[in-house]
């Protein structure tokens, strides 16, 4: 069993944050983001075996040096730089050599905590070319919609589509399984997209293409606001599965606050994520936000429901509320933001 985790996107959307830090590596209650996609693999890594490539195209340098001293408990990764980005298909396409058997492949910016075991059993009885994992959504417009038979067969596929042209509500959640033979069908060498290229290309070919519905728990992480909520999530717990030893100590008002942080007397911090080396000075509050590494927050200034860029630095007395600060930005003191 092989893994392709796509990393190589620019992340536009998640801009400013993503200036700097690539996606994959946007930390998660202070872990870069990719440690939670390894950990979905490992109780489909049995026998040890599995090896996980890594499709990198933007900063794709940044990315591995942050994964070389990280610890991956076994699992063996490998990284793939394409020379210019390829799209999500052209990305698998660009692997196919070193595939043999079922390919999985997970989208870079989902936290799940789905269990594949049983997807890929299924996968494995039908005999499918491909299983794509659903999930149902109230508002698919921003998504892959795909339309399903009795069976299971992959009937219809939408990518985000006007409202009225489909009813169904389960959307693309950016995993898939693939049999090497689908990925002959991509050509070489060129930007190819999953959802607007192979996907149509894949209906009319027909190949045994499967959906599956799961109730797991799904976020796309891809904006600043979804961003937060992935972080407030992991927080609160909602992460079924998470594994226990990853888990982050929390404070009794639910935060988690790196063991390099410095909190000065009269801080108080509420849900909220303080990464390493912040500095939060005397009668600071924070509430709802994360705060990236070597912040720091000046005496009596007040952050609720805002995301605040590595190294920035927050003035005195100033109140931010609903804000996203990039990485250095300087908000000046008795400053009102949001
Ligand atoms: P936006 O710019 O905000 O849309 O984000 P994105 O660049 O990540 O694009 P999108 O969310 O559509 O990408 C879905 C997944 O595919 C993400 O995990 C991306 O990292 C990945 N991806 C997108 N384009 C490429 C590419 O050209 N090459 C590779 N290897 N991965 C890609």
């Amino acid at each position: 069993m092989q893994t392709l985790i796509l990393a190589g996107g620019k992340g536009t959307r998640l801009r400013p944050l993503t200036l700097h830090t690539p996606k994959p590596i946007v930390p998660i209650v202070n872990r870069p983001f990719i440690h939670y996609q390894l950990d979905l693999l490992r109780p489909l890594n049995a026998d040890g075996a599995m090896g996980v490539l890594l499709s990198l195209s933007y900063q794709p340098r940044r990315i591995e040096e942050a994964l070389a001293h990280e610890e991956l408990g076994g699992i063996r990764l490998r990284s793939v730089v394409e020379r210019q980005p390829l799209g999500t298909a052209g990305a698998m396409r660009n692997v196919r050599s070193q595939v043999t058997g079922t390919l999985l492949v997970l989208n870079g910016d989902i936290l799940t905590d789905i269990d594949l075991r049983p997807v890929l059993e299924r996968h494995r009885a039908r005999r499918a070319a491909a299983t794509l994992v659903l999930v149902n959504v109230e508002d698919t417009r921003a998504y892959g919609v795909v339309e399903l038979d009795d069976e299971g067969r992959i009937r219809g596929f939408y990518e985000k589509p006007e409202s009225g042209v489909t009813s169904a509500k389960s959307i693309n959640a950016g995993i898939y399984l693939l049999e090497p033979d689908v990925l002959d069908l991509i050509p070489e060498g060129r930007e190819y997209s999953f959802e607007y290229d192979l996907f149509p290309r894949l209906l009319t070919s027909g190949l045994p293409l499967y959906g599956e519905v799961t109730d797991a728990y799904w976020l796309d992480i891809g904006t600043p606001e979804r961003y937060r909520q992935a972080n407030a999530d992991v927080l609160s717990g909602r992460l079924r599965r998470y594994p226990p030893e990853s888990s982050p100590p929390l404070t009794p008002d639910g935060s988690a606050v790196d063991a390099g942080a410095t909190l000065k007397s009269g801080v108080s911090v509420t849900r909220s994520v303080i990464g390493a080396n912040c500095y939060l000075e005397n009668d600071v509050q924070v509430m709802d936000s994360v705060v990236l590494a070597g912040a720091r927050i000046a005496e009596g200034a007040r952050v609720s429901s805002s995301i605040i860029g590595r190294g920035a630095h927050v003035g005195s007395n100033s109140m931010l509320r609903n804000v996203v600060l990039g990485d250095k930005s300087v908000v000046t003191d008795f400053s009102r933001l949001g």
